[in-house]
């Protein structure tokens, strides 16, 4: 793995916490795999940041695998960028103690996702989930990244990551590079099958609302079929018919026809006939990942030997920055025999 040096440093990193729906994948993994030829990538899956929420430790380790099973079998290419496990790096840990101690309680406690995490896990609010921008700022920080792909409910994260390293830089002299976060343009987003009005999610009770990556042909074709849709019976987008304006959308994606060719294609036709063929369309993307998913997985040896040459990879270039902070802190460093 060589970085080129007349490209920028792009980090970005993903909780293994349950099975992806088509809005993560059009949202996040598919950029992963699209930005991997304009930039250095650096790419992981983030184990630490997991355990801020109670979870079954079999549970966490199994999704750690799947996550980056699923990534690979998506296209992310550990020829071409950084693949690696937060936890197998631990500058991460290291860099996150330093720079709590620049960090400053009401700083965490504002935080939006903080707020909303204390509601939901009431029993549960821990330390770690405060510290958990913290944590996501030595990611990012330790390679030096200058651009940071994020989802908008990241973006006060990243803000802050800016903040301490500005602090950092200031308080010290120049160490970090000071990150810029972008938000990848999805096509659309991605919509409730059953409630349209309301974003695309895996934690839904409704099984039917959602299609995740590990959904069979006939399920993707069964829950399209049960799409909640009106009764208008043609196939056009309108403000007043945003269930199959989700449709459009979604086959429009999968096709890769824009929305007029699609208006088009169904013109005259049913929403019956025209519910199978998004069915379809989908089905033949998701459906070979998830069985090259499940091939890679097999391969633990094939999974295990990429995990060990992306962490050494990281380990290379978080120990640089992290020898860098540790000397400019006054941490003592003995001099090499
Ligand atoms: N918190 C991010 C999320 O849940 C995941 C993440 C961890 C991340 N560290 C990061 C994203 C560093 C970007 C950069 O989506």
């Amino acid at each position: 793995m060589q970085f080129d040096k007349d490209k920028k440093i792009l980090f970005s990193a993903a909780q293994p916490s349950g099975i992806p729906t088509i809005g993560n994948y059009l949202g996040a993994i598919k950029n992963w795999v699209d930005l991997q030829d304009e930039y250095n990538c650096i790419y992981s899956i983030a184990d630490l940041h997991c355990l801020t929420v109670k979870r079954e430790p079999k549970d966490l380790r199994r999704q750690s695998l799947d996550l980056l099973a699923l990534y690979i079998a998506c296209g992310v290419n550990p020829e071409k960028c950084v693949l690696f496990m937060q936890s197998h790096v631990p500058a991460h840990a290291e860099l996150t103690w330093v720079l709590n101690t620049i960090t400053y309680p009401g700083e965490m406690t504002r935080m939006t996702q903080f707020k909303d995490k204390s509601l939901r896990h009431a029993d549960n609010v821990n330390m770690g989930l405060m510290d958990y921008p913290v944590l996501m700022a030595a990611d990012i920080l330790l390679y030096q990244t200058d651009i940071v792909p994020i989802g908008s409910d990241q973006k006060q994260h990243l803000e802050i990551a800016r903040d301490i390293a500005n602090r950092f830089n200031n308080r010290y002299s120049p160490t970090f590079v000071v990150p810029d976060g972008y938000i990848p343009k999805v096509g659309a987003r991605i919509m409730s099958l059953q409630d349209p009005l309301h974003k695309m999610s895996k934690s839904d009770d409704n099984e039917n609302a959602f299609i995740s990556l590990e959904d069979d042909r006939d399920t993707i074709i069964r829950k399209f079929k049960r799409a909640v849709t009106d009764s208008d019976n043609t196939v056009a987008v309108g403000e007043d018919k945003p269930g199959i304006t989700n449709l459009i959308n979604i086959y429009s994606i999968f096709a890769n026809k824009t929305i007029e060719e699609t208006q088009r294609e169904f013109d005259g036709k049913g929403y019956g006939e025209f519910k199978v063929a998004v069915g379809e369309v989908v089905a033949d993307k998701i459906v070979p990942i998830k069985e090259e998913k499940e091939r890679i997985l097999k391969d633990k040896a094939y999974l295990d030997d990429i995990m060990i040459k992306g962490a050494e990879t990281a380990n290379y270039l978080a120990n640089k920055t992290i020898a860098k902070v540790y000397r400019k802190v006054g941490l003592y460093t003995p001099d090499k025999k």
